[in-house]
């Protein structure tokens, strides 16, 4: 999604708003630009494509100026052009813009029947000749920017610099985020902290509908009313290097070989070393739950979906899980005393969002399962337990994902032990079992060689069929959302025993078919699975332990054998060798692994 930083300060910021953009790349898009304030003027540098098509504009035709806006653009509203670029400007302000603004066309009819030319097919254009029209009638920057936010409906993060007022950036926030960066007689905005971190570690994050007037000494925060209110600044932990990809050709890769280690700090901080669990307190307790219900979009939601058989089968409670943006729309009846789980990397995906302020509206409690600890999501649930994944810059989740299922698992177990629903021994082993999966993970990735090997053989594969059942029917839509993303092979996630009611259809010696077939009770019915498949030629790619695969009874195109491990902690382990499987996959398609087409890291609009 788009991404916005600003800065005001007595140093040229063109070169500095160039490397926030850097910062905020992996969010994903597909055009990006920068405005400045130079003598009186705006000059505006925008190209499309890649951040090092405006880097050359740049040396080409540098920019001066001490305060600035710079964006990157995921295209929603118009193509990626360069016209339809950030920043819009008109003769007198500048503005970039996260978000999609829903009243843009009113807006813009009642802007040009005033006389208003527009240059773009942008809704975002439409802010900056709102604003304009308030300048023209008299306002101050800051009226006038008051006045426009009123009349905005929709999701927007805003960056506005003022012709005549070089030393002044404002910013706004409603529906997308916004942080601002407090530096020694500088002052910062970005889309995240990430992309201030070189430049600051005090941060503040704006609330719903905030705005800022940020000077270079001074930061002056309004609420929606336009009061002036005094915001938290918080201390960040992000290093000011530019976080790299260090040994690893791709961020991917190195936060699918990170897993050992973040899985291992989730767990400490959640376990204790003698496989006890050392959780947080919660606003509620489980023995009164009646219900739990779980959101989350793509990869998050998938792990909300192994969540539900760890909730039902651990803790006998009940679990509804959805994909958010159609919770939001559902109008679910939700029962009173129920606790909802929203799971998100980013915390800032605007479905989740969304989802979360109607099941608070329904009375229920907010459990936030996080990766971004100030994220709005983080921050409007009642209780956060978050993953420390650290920050994932690979558009393809993995490493979060992997936290996800820890944080979900020692829910589940504590709801669990709660209820009394679990004996004690059961609860030891399992989370004896979660505490091995690091060391186990790290023996899965001394063996991507033959799982690299494979991946020649899937790259030209037109359609995959990914199976699994139970807790391994979620990994199994995760492994082909993986594979479709970042190798874009048209990939479908099936609970094995489905298989009979229509994909078997499919089948024939040039479908290969992923099947995920762990040790215990549900073995031998996707072995029974295996067996169909390869009766009738289709490529069967088993991942099993080695008794699983040595007692198949059928003939498997490929095998990946992992460790042997309790049945209930398999989604972790399993997750493995199909991240590694999709990358490597596209790796020999000779795809964007870290920034695939059309994606965005973080989904903060509709
Ligand atoms: C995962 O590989 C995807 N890029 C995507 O499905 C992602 O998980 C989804 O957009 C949710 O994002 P979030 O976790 O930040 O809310």
């Amino acid at each position: 999604m788009c991404g916005i930083v600003g800065m005001i300060g007595s140093r040229p910021v063109s070169p500095l708003l160039l490397d926030g953009l850097r910062r905020l790349e992996y969010r994903g898009y597909d055009s990006a630009g920068i405005a400045t304030l130079t003598n009186g003027v705006i000059d505006i540098r925008r190209a499309t494509g890649k951040l090092d098509q405006l880097a050359q504009r740049l040396v080409d035709q540098p920019l001066a100026g001490h305060v600035g806006i710079g964006h990157t653009r995921w295209a929603t509203h118009g193509k990626p052009t360069e016209a339809n670029a950030h920043p819009h400007a008109t003769a007198k302000v500048a503005v970039v813009h996260n978000g999609i603004i829903e009243n843009y066309r009113a807006l813009r009819t009642e802007l040009e029947a005033k006389g208003h030319a527009f240059a773009s097919e942008t809704d975002s254009e439409t802010i900056a000749h709102l604003i304009t029209d308030y300048l023209d009638q008299g306002l101050t920057p800051q009226q006038a920017t008051a006045a426009s936010l009123k009349r905005l409906e929709g999701a927007f993060a805003l960056g506005i610099v003022f012709v005549g007022h070089n030393d002044l950036l404002i910013g706004a926030r409603r529906g997308s985020p916004l942080a601002i960066g407090f530096g020694d007689g500088e002052a910062y905005l970005g889309s995240d902290a990430l992309a201030l971190a070189p430049l600051t570690n005090r941060i503040a994050y704006l609330e719903e509908g905030d705005w800022a007037e940020l000077y270079a000494g001074k930061i002056i925060i309004h609420d929606a009313a336009d009061k002036i209110v005094d915001r938290k600044i918080h201390i960040t932990a992000l290093s000011g290097a530019m976080i790299g990809k260090g040994q690893y050709r791709h961020f991917m890769l190195k936060e699918i070989f990170e897993q050992p280690a973040v899985i291992g700090d989730t767990l400490s901080a959640l376990t204790t070393p003698d496989d006890a669990l050392a959780m947080p307190p919660l606003p509620f307790d489980w023995k009164d739950v009646p219900r739990v219900t779980i959101v989350g979009c793509g990869t998050a939601c998938y792990a909300g979906v192994v969540a539900k058989y760890w909730f039902e089968q651990l803790a006998r409670l009940p679990v509804e899980v959805d994909i958010a943006s159609e919770f939001r729309y559902r109008e679910a009846p939700m029962q009173a005393g129920g606790v909802t789980i929203a799971v998100s990397q980013s915390g800032e995906t605007a479905d989740t969002l969304a989802a979360l302020h109607y099941a608070k509206s329904q009375g229920q409690k907010i459990l936030a399962v996080v990766n971004v600890p100030q994220s709005s999501i983080a921050r409007l649930a009642d209780v956060t337990v978050p993953t420390m994944a650290g920050p994932e810059i690979g558009v393809a989740s993995t490493k979060a994902f992997t936290t996800q299922l820890t944080v979900l698992l020692c829910l589940a177990l504590t709801a669990a032990q709660a209820r009394g629903a679990i004996d004690a021994a059961r609860a030891k082993a399992i989370l004896h079992a979660l505490r091995e999966i690091p060391a186990q993970i790290n023996a899965v990735l001394r063996d991507e060689h033959h799982i690299q090997e494979l991946a020649h053989h899937l790259a030209d594969a037109r359609d995959v069929l990914y199976l699994g059942r139970g807790l391994l029917y979620p990994i199994a839509m995760e492994g082909s959302l993986k594979l479709k993303e970042i190798s874009y092979i048209h990939a479908e996630g099936y609970p094995a025993g489905e298989l009979k009611h229509g994909p078997i259809a499919l089948i024939d010696e040039n479908m290969p078919v992923v099947v995920l077939a762990p040790g215990g009770a549900l073995y031998e019915k996707t072995a029974s699975n295996i067996q169909e498949v390869a009766a009738r030629g289709g490529k069967v790619i088993m991942i099993s332990d080695k008794s699983g695969i040595a007692h198949v009874g059928a003939k498997t195109f490929w095998n990946i054998a992992l460790p042997e491990t309790d049945a209930a902690v398999a989604p972790l382990l399993y997750s493995v060798p199909v991240q590694l499987l999709a990358y490597y996959t596209a790796i020999a398609k000779g795809t964007d692994v870290d920034q695939p087409r059309n994606l965005a890291k973080s989904v903060t609009v509709e």
